[in-house]
């Protein structure tokens, strides 16, 4: 499995992360941060978590056959599915026209954050989704109340593109959803 990128967290024990593409093994863990992520009821639109195997399988097949790609960040130290501490996944969009644009999705274990893995992620999934992929172009969007995702996002370099107002309703609480875009040959050659 090609290693992306390799990282020691000096804080967390000399803890080292390996950034790699994903594997089918992998997807308890990827699931799990998933479920973790939902349960704090903050940072995604969704509210049904993913528990069974057939959902996880689905997920990583149709993962391969539509060639979409998933980083992980792998805790070296930790077992199967504790082990998975991050990911990022990059879809294609609904529309045949949009073939050269990634939509990129990350999330890094609550106690992890911080340690920039959330930047080695999407670091390593730019270059591969133009290496490998072929893309030119990468979206995202967040809750205007994400700060920590709003800085990373736009100290890479993904440029505001606009607000969606009350785009979304949880808990109570409308949220605005703040869209962004990123175009693949700026960033490398600014990130040689
Ligand atoms: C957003 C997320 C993926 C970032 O991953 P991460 O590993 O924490 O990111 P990094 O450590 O690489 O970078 C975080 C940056 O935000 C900064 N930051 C942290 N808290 C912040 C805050 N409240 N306001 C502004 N910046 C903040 C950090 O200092 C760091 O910046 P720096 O690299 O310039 O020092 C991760 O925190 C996460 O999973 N959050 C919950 C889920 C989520 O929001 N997913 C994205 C939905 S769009």
């Amino acid at each position: 499995m090609k290693k992306i990128a390799e990282i020691t967290i000096k804080a967390l024990d000399n803890t080292t992360i390996t950034i790699r593409h994903v594997k089918k093994s992998d997807m308890h863990g990827v699931w799990k941060n998933f479920n973790e992520v939902l349960e704090e009821g903050i940072y995604l639109p969704v509210f049904t978590p993913v528990y069974t195997d057939w959902e996880k399988k689905t997920w990583y097949e149709n993962l391969k056959k539509e060639n979409e790609m998933c980083l992980v960040a792998e805790d070296n130290g930790l077992k199967p599915p504790y082990n998975i501490v991050g990911q990022c996944e990059l879809s294609n969009l609904q529309w045949e026209a949009s073939i050269h644009v990634f939509s990129l999705g990350i999330i890094v274990k609550k106690d992890y954050r911080d340690h920039g893995l959330g930047r080695a992620l999407i670091d390593g999934a730019i270059k591969e989704a133009k290496t490998v992929y072929n893309k030119e172009k990468i979206i995202l969007s967040c809750f205007s109340t994400n700060d920590r995702g709003i800085h990373l996002y736009e100290s890479i370099g993904f440029k505001r593109v606009g607000v969606r107002k009350k785009q979304f309703y949880m808990n109570s609480t409308y949220y605005d959803e703040i869209m962004y875009e990123l175009f693949i040959d700026d960033y490398m050659n600014e990130h040689p």
